[in-house]
């Protein structure tokens, strides 16, 4: 085979490797979808369930807010820490619980106050570091725009607007229900423009990308 040839040949097959990788990272970064069916082992077992569960079926019914504080005024969300857990749980010890797991995962946590240690949670959602995501425009427009709402039936005000709990599920599904919280939803980028797109949200790049 000629010389010539032979380095056509190669150089056509990097190119089909080289837009191979390109199309699955974008194909990846548009339409992926959250990769395992269960959310993280974390380092304290802390059920949504029992905490933010709804008083009906048996839970705390606590709002979403009452933990995750800064999620309607900032980027965000942010989790407690231990101790805001220790409101509750200096007297709550798990002693005596009908669950078999409270006492042995209350201790852990109760251990950690006690060494002034911090809990290291394992996130669960995670957009690469090139993204930024901020949660307060997305909750405050949710809260005045209840029809685009999905995962729930918010219940509504009466003056048309919604609570900023009730906004959460439309990206991150029924946490009050999960034992372990896992992602529901792709936030990938079809997804996020998509959403952009027919709410009249920004599409530039620069919107979204440092
Ligand atoms: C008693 C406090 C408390 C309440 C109430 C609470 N959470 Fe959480 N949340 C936590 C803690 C602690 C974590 C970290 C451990 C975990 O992921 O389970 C967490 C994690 C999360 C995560 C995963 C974060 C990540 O790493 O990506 C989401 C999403 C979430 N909570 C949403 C909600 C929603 C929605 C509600 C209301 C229905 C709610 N939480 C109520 C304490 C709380
Ligand atoms: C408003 C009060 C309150 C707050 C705040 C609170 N808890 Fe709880 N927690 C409870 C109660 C009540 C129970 C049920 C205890 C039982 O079963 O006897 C519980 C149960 C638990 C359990 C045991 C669940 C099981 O059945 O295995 C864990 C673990 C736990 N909490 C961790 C946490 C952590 C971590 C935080 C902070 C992010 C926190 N809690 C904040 C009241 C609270
Ligand atoms: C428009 C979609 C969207 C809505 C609505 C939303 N989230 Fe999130 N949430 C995300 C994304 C995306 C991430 C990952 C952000 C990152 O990695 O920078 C995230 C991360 C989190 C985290 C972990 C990291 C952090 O920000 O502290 C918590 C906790 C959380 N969300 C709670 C909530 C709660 C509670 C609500 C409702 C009040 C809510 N989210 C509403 C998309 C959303
Ligand atoms: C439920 C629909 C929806 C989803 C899903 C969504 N967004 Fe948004 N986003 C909006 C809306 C609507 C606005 C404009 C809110 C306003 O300005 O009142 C917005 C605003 C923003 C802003 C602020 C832009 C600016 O310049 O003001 C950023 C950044 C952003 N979104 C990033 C993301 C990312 C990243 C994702 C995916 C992980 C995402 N959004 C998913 C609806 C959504
Ligand atoms: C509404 C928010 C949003 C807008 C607007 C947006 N992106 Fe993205 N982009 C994302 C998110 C979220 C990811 C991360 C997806 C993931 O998790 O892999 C991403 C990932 C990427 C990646 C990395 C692909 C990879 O696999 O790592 C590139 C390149 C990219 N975007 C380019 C662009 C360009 C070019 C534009 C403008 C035409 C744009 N983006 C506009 C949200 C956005």
């Amino acid at each position: 085979m000629p010389k010539a040839l032979s380095r056509l040949l190669i150089g056509a097959l990097v190119g089909l490797v080289v837009l191979g990788v390109i199309v699955f990272f974008v194909g990846n970064a548009w339409f992926g979808l959250p990769v395992g069916a269960q959310g993280p082992e974390q380092p304290i077992a802390f059920p949504h369930t029992v905490h933010a569960g709804s008083v009906e079926s048996g839970g705390l019914g606590l709002d979403c807010t009452f933990c995750h504080r800064n999620v309607d005024k900032g980027a965000a969300a942010t989790v407690p820490s231990v101790q805001q857990c220790m409101f509750c749980h200096s007297k709550v010890t798990g002693e005596g619980s009908t669950s078999p797991t409270a006492l042995a995962e209350i201790t852990k946590l109760r251990t950690a106050a006690e060494q002034g240690e911090p809990i290291s949670w394992v996130r669960v959602h995670r957009l690469p570091d090139h993204v930024q995501f901020v949660h307060d425009v997305h909750i405050r427009y949710l809260m005045e725009s209840p029809d685009v709402i999905v995962n729930s039936t918010p219940a509504i005000r009466q003056d048309g607007t919604v609570d900023a709990a009730q906004t959460c599920s439309t990206c991150h599904g029924q946490v009050a229900t999960m034992a372990k919280v896992k992602q529901v939803r792709a936030l990938k980028m079809g997804d996020c423009v998509d959403c952009h797109r027919a709410n009249n949200a920004p599409t530039d790049c620069a919107a979204c990308h440092y």
